[in-house]
Order: structure tokens, then C-alpha cells, then sequence
């Protein structure tokens, strides 16, 4: 038997690793698009403490299959899936990490900006070269990367097709981190695990305002935030944090993750 074309490693440490594995260049071909779903589902279902979403080293992901594009009618059910899959990706109510070595492009691209946060290796390479194909990003790319870097920057990528290395990334905001390539993995996890160490439900309340605060009025969402404040003091974490606070001083708590 083959091996998956996306793998899922639960690690002790409570940080998932998800890892494309679809060949020389990890297109987002349908089956690798349906397995992300899949896994994204699996983690919303159950929770890890953060999730890595990761590639290969010279190719994170060179985008959708484009073997498998034909006319309008194939177009639409792979925007579908790819809409669907990124979507719940962005939904797994936890930190979800992109750890991006080489080229992240077309829908490489738009996965790694339906994570929480990119760190990237210094020989990263981002880029939506779409419009190089005549066609657009659909897979989120027009949306997400105008949210990230402004609606100017995102069309300049998007109708020349340009691609953006690892430190301009970090200038325009594309990514969060550049570190050396043999680095990037001990980052992301270290970084992960410190989330997962972390009171992750009042996390997950975090993550959700943000990001639904993001496509509603400011009035909205300081209301959603309202509401989610009050809720993370029904957490178990919330009572841990606070007293550890009162009895030893800031950062000491030890979360259980309830
Ligand atoms: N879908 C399907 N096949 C792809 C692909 C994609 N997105 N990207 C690359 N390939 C194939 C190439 O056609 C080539 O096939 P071959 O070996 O049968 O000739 C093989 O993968 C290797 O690609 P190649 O371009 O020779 O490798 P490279 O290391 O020089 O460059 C990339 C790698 C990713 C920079 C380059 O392939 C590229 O720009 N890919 C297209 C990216 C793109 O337009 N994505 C948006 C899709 S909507």
C-alpha cells in the first residue's frame, strides 16, 4: 500500500504534526485537498494542544494539481474542496502553526495563511502565480492575503503572480518568523508545545474572536469578545491560572488543558 499523501502524527507533547507527503512537489491534488479535510475534522473533533502543519524541504506545496484543471465545470468542485478543506483547517480550535520551507505557492500559499501563524525558513518562497496560468487564487488566496498584508500588496501578487521571499515575507507580514532552515521544525514545535502546555480552551475562545471579528463591524465583535470572556472563566484553567497568580506570581500556572 501506498503511503498517505498527508500524514497526522500525534506526538506526546500534545502537538500534531501534519505533514504533506504527496510526492516531488506536494500539489494539493483532490485527493490530498479531501485528506486535509479529513484530518482537519479529526482535529477539530479531538483536539491536540496546537497543531504544525508542515511540507517538504525544497516544496512546502506547489498548489493545486493543475493535471487536474479543465473547464469551468471542473473548476467549481475544486474551489469547492479546497474552500472546504482550508476553511477547516482554519476552524481546528487550536493554535495551527505553518512550518514553510521552500516554495508555498498557489494553494502551498493559501494553506499556509489559513494557519494561525507562519514561520518561515530562511530559503522560503511564497507566491499566488495564479493569473502566470490565466486564471485567479481559489483557495482563499484573494481573501486571506488581502486580510494579511493589505488589499494593495495582496493585488500586486495576485495579478502579477510575483514571488515573495522569505524576508520580504516577514516584512509584508506573509509570515510571522524567518529562521535558518535547519531550525524551522525545532521552532514550530517548541513553539507549539508551549501552546499546548497552555490553557488551551481560553485559546480556542481567542483564536474564534479574532477571526470572526475579522468579517464583522468592530461593535460586533467587542461583543463577541464580551461574551467569550466570560466563558473562559468556566474553564478549569481559568481557576488554575488565577490562583497560581495569587499564590506564586505571573506564568507558573500548570494547565490542564480543561
Ligand atoms: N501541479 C501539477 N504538477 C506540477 C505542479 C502543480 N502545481 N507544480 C509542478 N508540477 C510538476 C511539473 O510539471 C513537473 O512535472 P514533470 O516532472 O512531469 O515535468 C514536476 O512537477 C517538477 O516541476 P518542475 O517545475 O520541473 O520543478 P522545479 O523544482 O524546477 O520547480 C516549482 C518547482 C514548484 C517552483 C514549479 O514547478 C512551479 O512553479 N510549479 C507551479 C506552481 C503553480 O503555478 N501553482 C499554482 C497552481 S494553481
Amino acid at each position: 500500500m501506498s503511503d498517505p499523501v498527508v500524514l497526522l502524527e500525534r506526538r506526546d507533547d500534545g502537538v500534531a504534526v501534519v505533514t504533506l507527503n504527496n510526492g516531488k512537489v506536494n500539489a494539493l491534488s483532490g485527493a490530498v485537498v479531501s485528506a486535509l479535510h479529513e484530518i482537519a475534522d479529526q482535529l477539530t473533533a479531538d483536539p491536540p494542544g496546537a497543531v504544525v502543519v508542515t511540507g517538504g524541504e525544497k516544496i512546502f506545496a506547489a498548489g493545486a494539481d493543475i493535471s487536474e484543471f479543465g473547464g469551468p465545470d471542473e473548476a467549481r468542485p475544486i474551489t469547492d474542496a479546497i474552500h472546504g478543506a482550508l476553511d477547516a483547517i482554519a476552524a481546528v480550535p487550536r493554535f495551527v502553526i505553518a512550518a514553510v520551507s521552500g516554495y508555498a505557492l498557489g494553494g502551498g500559499c493559501e494553506l499556509a495563511i489559513a494557519c494561525d501563524y507562519r514561520i518561515a525558513s530562511e530559503r522560503a518562497v511564497f507566491g499566488q502565480p495564479e493569473i502566470l496560468l490565466g486564471t485567479i487564487p481559489g483557495g482563499g488566496g484573494t481573501q486571506r492575503l488581502a486580510r494579511l498584508v493589505g488589499p494593495s500588496r495582496a493585488k500586486e501578487l495576485c495579478l502579477t503572480g510575483r514571488q515573495v521571499k522569505a524576508d520580504e515575507a516577514l516584512r509584508i507580514g506573509l509570515a510571522d518568523e524567518v529562521v535558518p532552515g535547519d531550525e524551522l521544525h525545532d521552532r514550530a514545535f517548541a513553539l507549539a508545545a508551549e501552546c499546548a502546555r497552555g490553557a488551551v480552551l481560553s485559546q480556542a475562545l481567542a483564536k474564534q474572536v479574532i477571526d470572526s471579528g475579522l468579517s464583522s463591524t468592530l461593535t460586533d465583535g467587542l461583543l463577541a469578545e464580551r461574551d467569550a470572556f466570560v466563558e473562559s472563566f468556566r474553564t478549569n484553567d481559568s481557576q488554575i491560572g488565577v490562583q497560581s497568580f495569587l499564590e506564586h506570581g505571573p506564568g507558573k500556572a500548570e494547565f490542564t488543558g480543561t
